[in-house]
């Protein structure tokens, strides 16, 4: 979601109206917050990236997205960010927070230090000012790992009764899918830095999760066909970026070890 107005002056700072500071001082949060946010827009290549700093009352109960959108309604218009659902689930509003990926949906300001960074996640190509094109990045990977259930039926019955799944199974599966696409772990992973074609915790959960998927007739060699390279599960360096990042606490290392396991195995066949 992206609003396309002339970006102010670099290094503007800017003093909100009376009104939020009446808010904060209702609950009591009287402190200022220096946000200063790493601004870019593609489409106007003749302005330099620069930093801007805005300065907001604190207030109990904000979030990043609730500051960020009182930015934008009365402060500057021109300030891009995304969100949709601003509950941690549709994985939209993800950002660098102090240089490290975050949910500003999920982020508090009271757990911050009254002066802190917001800018774009890396990896992604960058719309304007903290939003970047997750989706297409997501489509790619997808569409290239094929994160649906195959099967090999040509003329599937579709009459036919759904088949039954164990529940701890279907817990497991449900586990794995939990993941809401966000990029955090993307932009937190080393070699998805230096490897674009890199697929990322993101697609190797996915493998993961289909693999665990009895409705799914792919075999470990199809799957060793698709992630069984550097691009794929060999390329990860275990560094637990991904795993830290997390804002769901997806058990991302763990599977990313599992997959390569059984892909070793496969390669030693
Ligand atoms: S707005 Fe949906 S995850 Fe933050």
């Amino acid at each position: 979601m992206s609003i396309i107005i002339p970006i102010l002056p670099a290094a503007a700072t800017l003093q909100p109206e009376g009104a939020a500071a009446g808010s904060a001082a209702a609950d009591g949060a009287a402190r200022k917050l220096n946000i200063r946010v790493l601004r870019f827009d593609p489409r106007r290549p003749e302005v330099a990236p620069h930093w801007q700093t805005y300065v907001l009352d604190d207030a109990a109960g904000m979030t990043l997205f609730i500051a960020l959108s009182e930015i934008r309604e009365r402060l500057d218009p021109s300030l891009q960010f995304d969100f949709v659902c601003r509950a941690g689930i549709c994985g939209s509003c993800a950002m660098l927070v102090n240089g490290r990926p975050a949910l500003a949906c999920r982020t508090l300001t009271k757990n911050l230090e009254s002066s802190f960074t917001l800018a774009p996640l890396p990896v992604f190509e960058l719309i304007g000012d903290l939003s970047v094109n997750t989706g297409k990045w997501m489509r790619g990977m997808s569409e290239r790992l094929q994160t649906w259930v195959h099967q090999q039926e040509s003329n599937p019955d579709l009459t036919r009764l759904e088949a039954r799944m164990e529940p701890e199974l279907a817990e497991q599966i449900y586990e794995l899918d939990r993941c809401i696409e966000c990029g955090c772990c993307v932009s937190a992973c080393g070699t998805a830095r230096m490897r674009e074609d890199f697929v990322g915790a993101v697609g190797l959960n996915k493998i993961a999760r289909f693999r665990l998927d009895p409705r799914d007739t792919r075999s470990d060699d199809d799957f060793y066909e698709i992630v069984g390279d550097d691009e794929g599960v060999f390329g990860c360096m275990s560094l637990l970026g991904c795993h830290d990042v997390c804002p769901k606490q997806l058990p991302l290392q763990t599977q990313i070890a599992f997959v390569r396991r059984k892909m070793v195995a496969m390669g030693w066949k």
